[in-house]
């Protein structure tokens, strides 16, 4: 892993769930992470726990991605290091009825698991396709199939996210940069609560992070 995607990882979202989950893998495997969400306390007590036992190098990057332009300065604070793997885990559900929604809450849904998911993944895939080399890892969801009732726009991000996936992994292919999407079901994290999702049978995170190998 660190060979073909180091030395360094950028990890949105690894302050929770399955987004902390691979940030903990990649360490386990030797690589350098940056890692990004909102929690900062979340954010350094987890540097405190990887940098030694793992003898990494940790940068955190204190970022709401629901901001316009955040993913431009997120960027700007990785032009420094030799990054070689983007894992796109941030992002948030939402439930109910549309005719209810909150239109602001599902714009900021857009912006953080579209609209910054795309300005990473094309600043990355750049950067890999110039130096031959790098691996993106998007996180889909298996709601992105099809329509989705009473979490209609949710499904339609994750639509999205699959779509872009499928089609940069045959793009990029020839270019040296491997692209998945990771579409798991329900997954035991902070997500079902933050979307006000009931759940069934679920997933551990460390479960998904395990399968999303590229
Ligand atoms: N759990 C499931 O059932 C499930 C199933 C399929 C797909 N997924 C997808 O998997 C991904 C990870 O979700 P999870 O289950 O691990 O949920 P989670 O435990 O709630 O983690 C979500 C992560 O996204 C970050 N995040 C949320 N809003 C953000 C913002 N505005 N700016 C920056 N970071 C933000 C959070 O960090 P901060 O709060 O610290 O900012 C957190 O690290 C999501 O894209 C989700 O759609 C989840």
């Amino acid at each position: 892993m660190r060979t073909r995607y180091g030395p360094w990882a950028v990890v949105t979202g690894a302050s929770s769930g399955i987004g902390r989950e691979m940030a903990l893998k990649l360490a386990e495997e030797g690589l350098n992470l940056v890692l990004v969400a909102r929690s900062q306390a979340v954010l350094e007590q987890m540097a405190k726990d990887l940098r030694d036992p793992y003898g990494i190098e940790v940068r955190l990057v204190i970022k709401d991605l629901a901001v316009e332009m955040s993913v431009n300065s997120l960027v700007a604070q990785t032009d420094d290091l030799d990054v070689g793997l983007l894992v796109a885990a941030a992002g948030f559900g939402t439930s109910g009825v549309f005719l209810n929604s909150q239109l602001e809450q599902e714009m900021e849904m857009l912006n953080v698991n579209c609209r910054s998911l795309l300005g990473l993944t094309w600043h990355f895939s750049q950067r890999f396709a110039q130096q031959q080399r790098g691996g993106i890892v998007l996180m889909s969801s298996i709601v992105g199939f099809q329509g989705m009732p009473f979490a209609a726009h949710y499904a339609a991000t994750k639509a999205y996210v699959q779509t872009l996936a499928e089609a940069l992994y045959v793009e990029l292919a020839p270019k040296g940069v491997d692209v998945i999407a990771s579409a798991p079901g329900p997954t035991n994290s902070g997500f079902s609560d933050r979307a006000g999702m009931k759940v069934g049978k679920v997933l551990s995170a460390g479960e998904v992070a395990d399968s999303a190998s590229i």
